[in-house]
């Protein structure tokens, strides 16, 4: 039609009430959360942006395919409809339901790796790293140099180095008993892998009897990235551009909170039938039954469906455009974001923006914070809260960047939301030079982001 406004490609059948907060409310939120935005209230926040995860709207298609979910105990009709789903986008004959993805990691890690082996990664989501570690394993991440600079623009900033790859698989002192590439690369600022690169790794993998399994999370995004931006395969479906990058691997771990469209499940896919049986004899402890594995039948069905419309080229063109706006208003306003910007969220280089706080006292901790009492934004850090690693002498080793990620729920807030959004930022980055850092007061031996508690120090 030659119009260039890119609409979501839905409308909307159903309504969910906001929180709109008083600065008081929030102050007085945020101080009985201790400074950790996970301990709010989800009603004490107005938009949302904490995760993708679970959190997106499912279609009218959806909702109506859990009216006929199955729920039998064994062989339930719609493991077989998810299990097709699953097998006709992976092609692995092999699929195992979990309830999200990180049990599919938990499950196949305990069966895969012992102290003292390496998995490397491009980057380790925090899930990943951590069940890899709790195996006594040590998870590399190899991403390329431009991946851990987030003003550097590069089209595939989530590779893989395939060089630094090639020296851990040579090295006769590691043991890699998997590798593994996570698309988009979310911790490294939702960044896709072109499959250019896929391919590389997949045959150096394959050339040291190394599987390579990819942690897929948000495939279709991933494949959207390589349909615009690498060459030969702008002609291509996502579907199909997503079933090439599967023929390269021999596994899947997936959360099907992200580009499964769906609010809770997962799934572990294997060509090795071997292990899989390994891992369905671990499921049946932990998860379930192999027809359902911790899901309900009308988990199974709408996850069978997500799968399906994530690859509509319509619904992509809006999902990729949306994180782009919002992306293009805070950098008019001056803030320092990853660039280019991520499949499923913005990341704000808080390191940058917040350049006279050390990463000691954790910037962006104090950014996310700032965005919450000014706006009710909720975002999350990703840095030296979730990835500094303590040392010896009781200091931290930081993380690479300092960001705040500002996640998209995927069809569910609309450009007004969003406007609203880039507002509240603009305004905080107008006087971030006043901020100030946190000290942690208490924290968990693992993934402790989700329950530190905080102390804002003073200027
Ligand atoms: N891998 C990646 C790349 C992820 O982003 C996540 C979750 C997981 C694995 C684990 O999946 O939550 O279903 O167990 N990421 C969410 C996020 C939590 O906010 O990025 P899960």
């Amino acid at each position: 039609m030659g119009f260039t406004t890119i609409i979501e490609p839905f409308r909307i059948h159903s309504t969910e009430e906001i929180a709109l907060t008083s600065a008081d409310e929030r102050q007085r939120a945020i101080e009985k959360a201790s400074y950790n935005l996970f301990g709010l209230h989800a009603d004490e926040v107005t938009i949302d942006l904490l995760t993708d995860s679970g959190t997106g709207a499912m279609s009218a298609e959806q909702w109506a395919g859990m009216m006929v979910g199955d729920e039998s105990y064994a062989g339930s009709r719609s493991f077989y409809r998810f299990r097709e789903a699953v097998h006709a986008l992976t092609g692995m004959p092999e699929v195992i339901p979990t309830h999200q993805g990180r049990a599919a990691e938990k499950i196949l890690f305990t069966e895969t790796l012992e102290p003292g082996d390496v998995v490397p990664n491009n980057t380790h989501f925090d899930t990943t790293r951590a069940n890899v570690e709790y195996q006594g394993a040590i998870a590399l991440n190899l991403v390329i140099p431009e991946g851990r600079e987030p003003e550097s623009v590069h089209p595939f900033k989530g590779n893989m180095d395939v060089d630094a790859l090639a020296e851990v698989l040579t090295d006769p002192d590691r043991k890699v008993p998997l590798a593994m590439l996570t698309i988009t690369n979310n911790s490294g600022g939702g960044q896709p892998v072109s499959m250019a690169n896929i391919r590389q790794v997949s045959d150096l993998c394959h050339a040291h009897d190394v599987p390579l399994i990819l942690d897929a999370c948000r495939f279709a995004e991933n494949s959207w990235f390589i349909k615009q931006r690498e060459a030969g395969y702008a002609h291509e479906s996502p579907a199909a551009i997503a079933r090439e990058i599967f023929t390269l691997a021999d596994g899947v771990t997936f959360s099907a909170k992200k580009d499964g469209l769906s609010n809770i499940g997962g799934f572990l896919a294997l060509r090795d039938s071997e292990l899989a049986d390994r891992c369905r004899n671990l499921l049946v402890l932990t998860e379930g039954f192999p027809t359902y594995g911790g899901l309900a039948g009308y988990d199974l069905e709408a996850i069978a469906r997500g799968l399906e419309e994530v690859v509509d080229p319509h619904y992509l063109t809006y999902r990729i455009r949306s994180i782009e706006y919002l992306a293009e208003k805070i950098v008019a306003a001056g803030v320092p974001i990853v660039q280019p910007p991520g499949g499923h969220a913005v990341y704000i280089d808080a390191g940058s923006m917040l350049g006279h706080i050390p990463s000691s006292q954790y910037p962006a901790q104090a950014l996310a914070v700032e965005l919450y009492l000014a706006g009710g934004i909720r975002g999350v850090e990703i840095g030296s809260v979730m990835f500094g690693k303590p040392l010896p002498d009781e200091t931290e080793q930081p993380a690479d960047m300092e960001l705040v990620r500002l996640a998209i729920p995927r069809r569910t807030y609309t450009q007004s939301h969003i406007d609203y959004v880039a507002e509240v930022i603009a305004e905080v980055a107008g006087r971030a030079a006043a901020l100030n850092g946190y000290r942690i007061t208490r924290q968990a031996p693992w993934l402790r982001h989700f329950t530190a508690q905080f102390e804002p120090l003073e200027a």
